[in-house]
């Protein structure tokens, strides 16, 4: 291989990486260009009956072919440590082809590789940044039939700039009209240059793309003829497709958000705080004047409920829809219950899921558009539950291994510019690296990313061991967005518990992939841990720490309680609970823990109360200020789109409807079916499509009776606990249990 190794090999070397002719990329936001667009033609003698193309288009590609753009992904390929790895996209273009001379034609935008604004985390000082390149290869008939090379021509247009954290401005005026007409005259345009590789492996995309996966027409509008806001109806990720209508030059400027000012007006305040350089979400368009013209943006994308536009000249708009805009997931699962309250929550979980899975999983989809990496295992089995998540979830976690540090150090947030080491993160946010791999393997039973990062996960929990005094980590985060700050549980008791779990996993994958040695060191280490946690922040009775609601139950969540004190401590629990009327004491970590282990020790009850009630500070009140996604915290202060509050979804799928993966037989080969009731909760539905199937767990009284009805897809077993106790070993095939 000449340039790059590749996971397939298939690259060849005549392929080379292309830019448009210019200077070298200074680190500075000067550094942008108008989008580049490449064009190349070749003639067929006949319609091939096999064609594919290979493409990397750095930072975001559009691919097109005789005019039609080829496949529909979008903010394509995902997001990577560029230097490490990058991704490459096949398809079949057979479709596209013409007998006779094509036109094939490549737009470059810079999206995170030519990440420009200057932000908090200086993603303006990647080590991979540069101009926006690609590498492209045409196999007709399983032969190599074109490449990137010095031929192709490029030049600039209608984009004229880009900023993955800004917005877009397109010029149409500028517009190439007929660009990719064989006979379009390029007398004018350069020869694309040769750029250095992005220096990373470049590997198959096996994730799924970036998709338009809906689009939302605005509901509502109001202000003054010239500056109008569009209410989407529901805050969403993505962008707007405009509607518009009059002269050439009018100018059209596009700023979106999700709160509105005291005069009705786009507020960005709170989601442009990080943003130093340019715009916050802002997108311009000019019209070209010819008649009704239609437009959305290619290269950058936003979080928001509202798009506000100015007009400037003359100008009358149309239309505003909401391109919705994430991961395109296949779903997998379905919950609903008789509570319109939770399946309102669950619809509000899985938007702020998908709206902050574009490619990565990230925090929110407009202040920051962060991989943080403990949002993201806080809402995995959620996503797990939902939608087959797995092989994008795989595809990010190398690039948590890819920003890893020799000593084992992770950053907070992955990719990460250089960003988030000595500061943030934590047990508590770096185990995404074990936790993801191992709820990936519950779930699906895919041990491959436990084996493959096997020495990662090592090296880790290694570095963590460097931080401990006496088995106990304090480094930084804890019980984030709490609801008072001050009663924020001992970092030091949440970080150690994570600590724990992580050297628990770690003997168990030693043990799953035969590194006997290591299986018995970290099982001791692990009863190390457990001992000084417990001397350091057991206080008898049942009370961990002061008694907050998150410290008694992460000691009973992170399996660190002794037996013989287990009863007090969910005692204990219960009344922190209901001492503070059943309503949360807690921030992110605690959201998990807490309902969580109330339901599995004899307070589903409690849970179901502190998940429902409706004041302040609780899921049930975001929903009654209008919420349509999770927010970042109770009070709503900031983002109004965030993630880490979303296991919630999980808990409906696990305690409601009852399905719990068995560790001992993942993928759900064996499984449990153990549903709660909840006080005025008559019926609950849940499906999950596991590796072999649909499981259904679907519930509901008939004449006072509780009537269970299960489906146990084929080659799984399943263990029925009955509310009032009652087991059942079951196989495959439907079952009806009722319980008197
Ligand atoms: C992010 C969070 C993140 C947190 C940790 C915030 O700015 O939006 O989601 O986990 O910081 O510090």
């Amino acid at each position: 291989m000449n340039h790059e190794k590749t996971k397939s090999g298939n690259w060849n070397k005549n392929a080379k990486w292309l830019r448009v002719p210019g200077p070298v990329l200074k680190h500075d936001s000067d550094s942008v260009q108008p989008a580049p667009f490449f064009r190349k033609t070749f003639s067929l003698d006949k319609k091939p009956s096999v064609a594919e193309i290979l493409i990397c288009g750095l930072g975001y590609y559009e691919l097109y072919i005789n005019g039609r753009k080829v496949g529909d992904h979008v903010l394509d390929p995902v997001v990577t440590h560029y230097d490490k790895r990058v991704s490459y996209v096949t398809y079949e273009i057979i479709d596209y082809l013409l007998q006779g001379t094509n036109v094939i034609g490549v737009i470059l935008g810079n999206g995170w590789y030519n990440c420009h604004t200057h932000d908090v985390w200086h993603f303006e000082e990647a080590i991979w940044r540069d101009f926006p390149k690609f590498l492209l290869q045409m196999s007709i008939n399983g032969k190599n039939f074109l490449n990137s090379d010095t031929d192709w021509k490029v030049t600039t247009g209608p984009i004229v700039f880009d900023g993955l954290r800004n917005g877009e401005t397109y010029d149409a005026k500028l517009e190439l009209n007929g660009w990719q007409d064989a006979d379009y005259d390029v007398s004018s345009w350069m020869n694309a240059i040769i750029a250095p590789s992005p220096g990373g492996t470049i590997e198959k995309q096996t994730m799924p793309p970036c998709k338009v996966m809906d689009t939302i027409p605005s509901t509502n509008d109001w202000g003054i003829a010239n500056r109008r806001v569009y209410d989407i109806g529901q805050n969403i990720t993505g962008w707007a497709r405009i509607t518009v209508e009059g002269e050439t030059g009018a100018e059209l400027k596009i700023r979106y958000g999700e709160r509105l000012d005291s005069e009705g007006k786009v507020d960005q305040e709170h989601i442009g705080k990080f943003i130093y350089s340019g715009k916050c979400q802002t997108d311009h368009y000019i019209l070209n004047g010819k008649g009704l013209e239609q437009w959305e943006p290619r290269f950058t994308y936003h979080g928001f409920q509202y798009v506000q536009i100015e007009i400037n000249g003359n100008a009358a708009i149309k239309k505003v829809e909401g391109r919705v805009v994430h991961t395109s997931f296949d779903k997998i699962g379905s919950f609903e219950c008789s509570n319109k309250i939770i399946n309102k929550l669950q619809q509000c979980t899985l938007w702020s899921y998908l709206g902050n899975f574009t490619g990565i999983p990230t925090d929110c989809p407009h202040r920051e558009k962060n991989g943080w990496t403990g949002d993201a295992h806080l809402a995995a089995e959620t996503g797990l539950f939902n939608y087959d998540a797995s092989s994008s979830y795989a595809q990010w976690i190398d690039s948590v291994v890819d920003a890893q540090r020799p000593s084992g150090q992770l950053p907070v947030i992955v990719p990460t510019s250089n960003w988030g080491y000595n500061r943030n993160g934590g047990p508590a946010w770096d185990s995404a690296l074990l936790l993801i791999p191992w709820y990936v393997y519950l779930y699906t039973g895919d041990d491959s990313l436990i084996r493959k990062h096997y020495d990662a996960i090592k090296r880790y929990v290694d570095y963590c061991s460097t931080m401990a005094d006496g088995f106990i980590v304090d480094f930084s985060l804890g019980d984030w967005a709490h609801v008072e700050k001050k009663r924020i549980v001992a970092t030091s008791l949440t970080s150690t518990a994570y600590y724990y779990t992580n050297v628990v996993l770690l003997a168990k994958f030693a043990k799953m992939t035969d590194h006997k040695k290591d299986r018995k060191d970290y099982t001791e280490l692990a009863a190390e841990i457990k001992k000084a946690l417990n001397q350091r922040f057991y206080k008898g009775e049942g009370i961990y720490a002061k008694g907050e609601q998150t410290a008694m139950a992460c000691a009973l969540y992170h399996e660190l309680v002794d037996d013989t004190e287990k009863a007090s401590v969910v005692n204990a629990l219960a009344s922190a609970v209901k001492d503070n009327d059943c309503k949360p004491d807690f921030g992110i970590l605690g959201a998990k823990y807490v309902p969580r282990v109330l339901a599995d020790n004899g307070y589903p009850d409690l849970a179901y109360k502190i998940i429902t009630q409706p004041e302040f500070p609780g899921w049930v009140n975001w929903l009654n200020q209008d919420a349509t996604t999770l927010w970042e915290s109770w009070s709503g202060e900031s983002s109004l789109n965030h993630i880490m509050f979303g296991d919630i979804s999980a808990w409906f799928y696990q305690y409601l409807g009852g399905i719990k993966p068995d560790p001992d037989h993942p993928g759900f080969a064996h499984f449990f079916i153990r549903p709660h009731r909840a006080e005025g909760l008559d019926w609950v539905k849940a499906e999950h499509r596991c590796p072999n199937g649909k499981i259904i767990s679907s519930w509901r009284y008939e004449n006072k009776a509780f009537m269970l009805d299960v489906e146990i897809p084929q080659g799984c077993s399943a263990t029925v606990i009955l509310p009032r106790g009652q087991t059942h070993d079951i196989d495959a095939g439907k079952h009806l249990f009722v319980d008197n």
